[in-house]
């Protein structure tokens, strides 16, 4: 079997409240791939993506991940916080102690990577929202992130921007070798990955060839 980036196993996930999203939840996403995950508001999608990204602690169960892990969420001005774009980016790698030309080379390889080397000294105000998308990624690639979780991240994007986006991802998973999933409710980006997941109230009830889930998910939807 491949390798997997991300490996789900027997994982139980309550809130304090008593709710349970997840009980005994099991995935795996091979090394390399582009993987989707789907499924209805509140099926745990998010919570997911933030037990990943180990932003929540789980009760029991485990998770592998590859390090370092990038986080793209669906509204972007909730992600960038400095003035331009090449300070937004270079701001992701103030742990790493790198030189200053090691940052330039980092924060211009990662703009180039996602098309938007023209812009560093663009404003973040004065982008669009794919374009701020690409820069939460850039940011991703600037730390050299090998997995990649993004939240809805076409949510507040035109169709335009959002399959040129999905095309993006899809592109440095492979040109790059990276891992990402993608949560997402629009069917027409399934197009891009290489499986998807299907969750539902917090149990995955599907996963797989990404045409087949699509038209399975068209027909539920007619
Ligand atoms: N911070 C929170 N505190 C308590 N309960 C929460 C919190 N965030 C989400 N929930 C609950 O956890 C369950 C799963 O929510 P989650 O946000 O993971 O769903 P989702 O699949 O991402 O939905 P959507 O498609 O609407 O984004 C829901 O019942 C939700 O109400
Ligand atoms: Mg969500």
């Amino acid at each position: 079997m491949a390798e997997s980036a991300i490996q789900v196993r027997d994982l139980c996930f309550s809130w304090s409240s008593g709710e349970q999203v997840f009980q005994s939840l099991s995935l795996e996403v091979p090394k390399g791939e582009f993987w989707m995950l789907l499924g209805v508001n509140g099926s745990g999608k998010s919570t997911l993506l933030r037990l990943l990204a180990d932003l929540l602690t789980p009760q029991s169960g485990q998770i592998g991940i590859v390090h370092p892990v990038g986080f793209v969420f669906q509204n972007p001005d909730h992600q960038l916080v400095m003035p331009t774009v090449g300070a937004d980016v270079a701001f992701g790698l103030v742990e790493e102690k790198l030189s200053i030309s090691q940052v330039r080379q980092r924060v211009t390889e990662a703009l180039a990577a996602v098309n938007l080397l023209e812009l560093q000294r663009r404003p973040i105000y004065a982008l669009s929202g794919g374009q701020k998308q690409r820069v939460a990624i850039a940011g991703a690639i600037a730390r050299r992130c090998e997995v990649l979780l993004l939240d809805e991240p076409t949510a507040l994007l035109d169709p335009d921007s959002q399959l040129d986006l999905v095309a993006q991802v899809q592109n440095l998973v492979k040109s790059r070798g990276m891992t990402a999933l993608w949560v997402t409710h629009r069917l027409d980006e399934l197009n891009y990955c290489d499986g998807a997941f299907l969750l539902e109230r917090g149990c995955l009830i599907d996963r797989g060839e990404p045409k087949r889930l699509r038209q399975k998910l068209m027909e539920v939807a007619a």
